[in-house]
């Protein structure tokens, strides 16, 4: 199928709605979950700077490589790179770049959805009042009863799914424009809001100095490659849900101070996250190495602290179910508008996309229950396919997606879709893409093989 100059799925209204929906889809469990839980257990500041040191030089440029495949080849990720990889007469094998995201795109969706299924418990347990006065303790305690019923995580992680799919199935257009518009300001507040609670906490000092001192005797090769994996993550790269929002694009826009913008938010967020939380670690005496429960154990103190507590707090959780929504469309998006290309009613699509990735999602409910002693490499099921996926498939992505943009698209070409005006930008963008992001993720790679 030959694409015309805007595809067969339609445009963004403008380049702001681009910029909101990469927003929507970047800022998710990522940020407010993730981030602070694993710079907790790898040790705080200097894995927070090697994180941002690889958001500066893999993650955007990859992220403008990304949006300028897709805008170019205006279809599916895979279909895009079928495309491309045989115009630019690229060997075969970066057609794979496709198909490898369509399937991290159904690993990641899969436990995105049980854990965004956390947050919708937390909406209910806001609103009754559960955690009203509660202690760290017993906030504890409520987070292990959920993880320990595998029906209420099955039924939790079913909701998310379905919300996912009654969304992408209208099309990402009417679907989830309108959404993204008004939820991503609210959510900025109430973390602005936080933020102003914690600066009061005793913890706050402790929590800036965790998170920005770098101390280095911490890192090792392991932690090197997880601060990469999830520059990736947080950014939605490396699978193609950035291409395939990128193939929605309005044409005339220029790629740097768009993506620039999305970058910019995604990494405030995460770091207002981390300041947050860990004002709560420390100002309780939790233990920041707290794991995946970090954030699901801290926050419900602080609001039983606030004034209004019960409705900020379901507020607040409300938003994080929303800000996990609008990443979870765009992991889908990609495999979706794949099947759609090969005929597919769009329903139908989701169905089968959604579907899979559900049966797949109850390996992750299982592994926090029934089967946490099952593991492999040290790992249960969770953990794997969030090892897999953000630490070796997402960077893999990366890297070759920057190699075929740095090394076989020719600069003419490269700048006729990014419309770059300043050419100093324009070569230092190319600069990065053809030696210093690969290079990053190889080095990184090889860091945690432990080869040197
Ligand atoms: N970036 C999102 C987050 O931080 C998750 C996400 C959305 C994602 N799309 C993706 C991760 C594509 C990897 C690939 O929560």
């Amino acid at each position: 199928m030959k694409a015309d100059k805007t595809g067969m799925h339609g445009v963004w209204a403008s380049r702001w709605t681009f910029i909101l929906a990469a927003t929507g889809s970047a800022v998710g469990l990522g940020n407010i979950w993730k981030f602070p839980y694993i710079t907790g257990e790898n040790g705080g500041g200097a894995f927070v700077l090697v994180y941002l040191i690889c958001i500066l030089t893999a993650g955007i440029p990859v992220m403008m490589a990304e949006v300028l495949l897709g805008r170019k080849g205006r279809m599916s990720p895979i279909n895009t790179m079928k495309e491309l990889a045989g115009q630019e007469k690229a060997p075969q094998f970066f057609q794979g770049i496709g198909w490898m995201g369509a399937i991290s795109g159904f690993f990641i969706l899969s436990f995105y959805s049980v854990i965004a299924g956390w947050t919708l418990y937390y909406v209910v347990k806001m609103i009754s009042g559960d955690f009203s006065n509660v202690t760290a303790d017993g906030a504890g305690e409520i987070f292990g009863g959920l993880l320990s019923d595998p029906l209420l995580l099955t039924l939790l992680h079913t909701i998310f799914m379905v919300m996912t799919g009654v969304v992408i199935a209208r099309g990402v257009h009417k679907g989830l424009e309108d959404g993204v518009r008004t939820m991503m300001p609210l959510l900025f507040l109430m973390l602005i809001l936080l933020l102003g609670y914690s600066l009061t906490t005793s913890g706050f000092s402790q929590a800036a100095a965790f998170l920005f001192s770098f101390d280095f005797e911490h890192l090792t090769g392991a932690s090197v490659v997880e601060a990469l994996g999830h520059s990736f993550f947080t950014l939605s790269l490396g699978m193609g849900a950035i291409m395939a929002y990128g193939a929605y694009m309005p044409k005339q826009a220029s790629l740097g101070k768009t993506i620039l913008a999305v970058g910019f938010l995604d990494t405030l967020v995460a770091l207002v996250a981390g300041l947050i939380v860990f004002s709560i670690v420390f100002t309780n005496g939790l233990e920041p190495g707290a794991g995946p429960g970090l954030m699901f154990q801290t926050l419900p103190l602080a609001f039983s602290a606030l004034p209004g507590g019960q409705w900020i707090g379901t507020a607040f959780f409300i938003l994080v179910a929303i800000a996990a929504w609008s990443s979870a469309l765009s992991i889908a998006e990609p495999a979706v508008a794949w099947a759609v290309e090969k005929g597919w009613s769009r329903g139908m699509a989701t169905f089968a996309v959604c579907g899979f990735a559900w049966v797949l999602g109850l390996g992750t409910v299982l592994s926090f229950n029934e089967w946490s002693d099952v593991t492999l490499w040290g790992k249960t099921f969770f953990d794997s396919l969030d090892f897999l996926t953000a630490n070796i498939m997402l960077p893999l992505g990366g890297m070759l997606i920057a190699i075929f943009v740095g090394w076989f698209m020719t600069a003419e070409s490269t700048n006729a879709e990014a419309r770059i005006k300043n050419p100093t930008v324009f070569a230092i963008w190319r600069f990065m893409l053809k030696f210093v992001s690969p290079l990053a993720v190889l080095a990184i790679f090889l860091h945690g093989l432990k080869v040197f």
